[in-house]
């Protein structure tokens, strides 16, 4: 197992906080440059802050996964500060309002659609091929093991279509250096997770790590569990 990323660049969508935090400084741990993402630049300090105690470059980028534009956006952002992304982790997501399921708002799925799959697809198509045609790279999409909560159906449906897309996505890559991946944290107390949820943010590292420091011919659209690796080292 090769644990060492130095000299890639990544880019970690929604690292302003919660797990794609802890994926950001996992990351910089294993010496690998790290692009982080919030909605606006204020919200991106936090993470910048604590990335500044490793030798690794970190830079933030901001801007809304709500719209196909304010996603091309992001792309150009990103490839301005480098245009050969090496790891693509689709972090960011939103839930929804829990809802009588037959009370859910058109809006509201469209919304969750958007965020959650839409986006991640846009970024998908815009650094897949490039790490393609360099024969290396990996992608993380985070999943959940959301079940039986029709009241949230919206947010469940849509990690169903990532887990879907990764596969369909493992099958383009399947001869190559690239390898695609979904990850599910646990249950872990965040602003999305709740107070409730029984596991700590640091829990996910370093489980998050794993669908990218395995080798070229490793799992491809695969369903890591960020809690199996809770103690490893
Ligand atoms: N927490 C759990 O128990 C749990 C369980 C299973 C799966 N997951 C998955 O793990 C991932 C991270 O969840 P989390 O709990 O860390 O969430 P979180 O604490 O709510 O953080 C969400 C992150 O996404 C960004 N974000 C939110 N809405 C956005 C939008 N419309 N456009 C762009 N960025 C947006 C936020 O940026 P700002 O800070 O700028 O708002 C923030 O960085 C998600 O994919 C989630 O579905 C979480």
């Amino acid at each position: 197992m090769k644990k060492d990323l130095s000299n890639k660049w990544a880019f970690v969508t929604g690292s302003s906080r919660g797990i794609g935090q802890q994926i950001a400084l996992g990351l910089a741990q294993l010496g690998c440059n790290v692009i982080i993402h919030g909605r606006n630049l204020d919200n991106t300090q936090k993470t910048l802050e604590l990335l500044a105690q490793y030798p690794t470059k970190s830079t933030a980028v901001a801007g809304e996964l709500d719209s196909a534009a304010s996603v091309a956006a992001l792309i150009s952002e990103v490839r301005k500060i480098q245009p050969n992304i090496d790891i693509l982790y689709n972090n960011a997501a939103i839930s929804c309002t829990s809802t009588p399921v037959f009370e859910f708002d058109m809006a509201v799925w469209e919304k969750v659609m958007q965020v959650n799959v839409l986006a991640l697809a846009q970024l998908c198509n815009a650094f897949g091929p490039g790490m393609k045609e360099r024969n290396w790279g990996r992608i993380a999409n985070l999943s959940s093991g959301i079940a039986d909560q029709p009241n949230l159906a919206p947010y469940s449906v849509s990690k169903a279509a990532v887990d879907k897309l990764t596969k369909d996505l493992a099958f383009e890559f399947k001869d190559t250096g690239v390898r695609i991946n979904c990850i599910d944290p646990g249950w872990i107390r965040t602003d999305l997770g709740g107070p409730d949820a029984w596991e700590a943010v640091e829990s996910v590292l370093p489980g998050v790590m794993a669908p990218l420091i395995i080798a070229d011919n490793g799992p491809n659209g695969e369903y890591f569990c960020a809690q199996d690796y809770k103690f490893f080292d």
